[in-house]
């Protein structure tokens, strides 16, 4: 049995005083949620406080990106290990954001992935097509090569070692969410790109979906066989929506 995973991306949104009080709204309510696990990746500059706040609580935390780097000179990066100092578990590789607008490569988000794993960080791993490619009927062959870049850098026990994040780009921030079918075909996709390598890691992986999840479509995308949770972003930077789609998880 998976259990569940909604993880919020929060983004390049906030500021001190805003973090602070989300991050005590979602304290606040989470006694409610039990089976699913719950993590949020604040931007780095906020990290301390979430570990303050969710010190010794249920809800992890992560980074929104990782260097590929150990250390050293690369102005603006952040390591991995500095990451793991603010205690995260988790960190988000491979977002679309970071595909489009800092021109990531498929080979690049690898590296990142094992970069990650590392700094003993859980890379919580995105993948998904455009709308063009969708509508030029390539998603398989899109989410097919950037699931197998990571097979191919480290094997497909690497790749056991993080979550895999569905997001259609089209989906994301835009209020136009997949249907729970249409996630659900290419989260069964995925599955079965990972069974060729094995089996056993095909069952175990979490695949989660994002792009516009809300408290009012959070459940039934969560019902599918093969949605394991959700990685959120405009949702989550309101407790008592991210809350929700946290119950909804359960
Ligand atoms: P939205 O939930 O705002 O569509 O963003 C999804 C996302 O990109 C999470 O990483």
């Amino acid at each position: 049995m998976r259990q569940p995973l909604v993880a919020g991306n929060w983004k390049m949104n906030g500021s001190l005083e805003g973090v602070k009080a989300l991050l005590v709204g979602i304290k606040a309510g989470i006694g409610t949620v039990a089976r699913a696990e719950v993590a949020v990746c604040p931007p780095t500059v906020f990290i301390p406080e979430a570990q303050a706040a969710l010190q010794g609580t249920s809800i992890a935390w992560g980074g929104q990106d990782v260097s590929v780097h150990a250390s050293g000179a690369y102005t603006g990066e952040i390591a991995g290990s500095m990451l793991k100092d603010l205690g995260c578990k988790y960190v988000i590789i491979g977002h679309s954001e970071r595909r489009t607008y800092h021109a990531e490569s498929d080979a690049l988000v690898a590296e990142k992935f094992a970069a990650a794993l590392h700094a003993s960080l859980i890379p919580i791993f995105c993948v998904g097509e455009t709308l063009e490619q969708r509508e030029q009927g390539i998603t398989e062959q899109v989410v097919g090569r950037q699931v197998d870049a990571v097979i191919e850098r480290g094997g497909v026990d690497m790749l056991n070692k993080g979550v895999v994040a569905y997001e259609p780009v089209w989906a994301i921030g835009t209020g136009r969410t997949a249907t729970p079918e249409q996630a659900q075909d290419v989260h069964a996709f995925i599955r079965g790109r990972i069974a060729a390598h094995s089996a056993e890691v095909a069952q175990s992986i979490r695949i989660l979906y994002g792009g516009s999840m809300k408290p009012d479509n959070a459940a039934e995308l969560l019902a599918k066989p093969d949605i394991d949770g959700g990685l959120i972003g405009g949702a989550a930077l309101k407790a008592t929506d991210f809350l929700a789609i946290c119950a909804a998880a359960n």
